[in-house]
């Protein structure tokens, strides 16, 4: 039997109210109960607000995450979140960072992610770095180029005992391969692209960088998360819509979960 980890989670984006991603957080842990004690990391990435709701709804069974943080400490940055502000609420353990949204749409540089990572792990919080190349970039035949910058950007300074405590986890994420006008990605070019980082991080961190998790995400549902999760280095699935209701989320972690573990 395998026994690495299974990575499955969902962002939730900005969707959900408070109320109704606390009813969805004790959904998926009710559901998904039976998976305490296996070796699957269950979890759930809220926007801010609805933080508080999810870490009461949550029983302990599942791990939950915020969207972004700012890198410093705290000071004169409205509308930001410090990495204090989320240790303090005393159940966030995921910092997700340098999601395609965060990146192409709020401008986010690979060098902001790697100060924002560094500032997710000196917190103690497991930085969740996403990557992935935009269709131009693709078509210029740059992905593993454009990987390889926002790995190096993305984790300047990282201590490798963080990776020994599980505190690193890297998500692809093809920008094209995204959300409702996403074309979902062929299973051999997933698994070039998981080679590919697996190879940066051995390089950036030694024998550590192969047990850094992969997640991969991007328009991943039931028809496809199959051909993905068999993929050497693919080490988890970060699921958008397909997870967004109790139902999708247990359904399709219940469908990698046999695959996985029989790699
Ligand atoms: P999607 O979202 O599965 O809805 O494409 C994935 C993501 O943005 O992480």
């Amino acid at each position: 039997m395998k026994q690495t980890f299974l990575y499955f989670g969902s962002n939730l984006k900005m969707y959900k109210t408070p109320s109704e991603t606390a009813e969805f957080v004790r959904g998926v842990s009710e559901r998904t109960k039976d998976f305490e004690g296996l070796p699957i990391k269950r979890f759930l990435i809220p926007s801010f607000p609805c933080l508080p709701a999810a870490g009461a709804a949550n029983n302990g069974r599942l791990l939950l995450g915020a969207q972004n943080l700012h890198f410093e400490e705290d000071g004169q940055f409205t509308g930001e979140v410090s990495a204090r502000m989320l240790e303090d609420l005393g159940f966030v353990s995921i910092i997700e960072i340098g999601h395609s949204e965060r990146r192409h749409v709020f401008g986010e540089s690979s060098k902001d992610c790697g100060k924002k990572v560094l500032a997710a792990v000196r917190h103690g919080f497991t930085a969740l770095l996403c990557v992935g190349e935009t269709a131009e970039e693709k078509t210029f035949s740059c992905s593993d180029e454009v990987l390889r910058i926002q790995l190096k950007y993305g984790l300047k300074g990282i201590d490798p005992e963080v990776i020994s405590e599980d505190r690193l986890w890297i998500a692809y994420e093809p920008v094209w391969a995204i959300g409702v006008s996403g074309v979902p990605a062929d299973a051999d070019y997933v698994a070039e692209r998981h080679a590919a980082i697996r190879r940066c991080l051995c390089e950036l961190f030694g024998d550590e960088g192969n047990k850094v998790p992969i997640l991969f995400g991007g328009s991943v549902n039931p028809g496809n998360a199959n051909d993905y999760i068999v993929q050497e280095n693919v080490d988890g699935l970060f699921v958008g819509r397909a997870a967004w209701t109790a139902e999708g989320f247990n359904a399709l972690l219940r469908q990698v979960w046999p695959l996985y573990l029989n790699k």
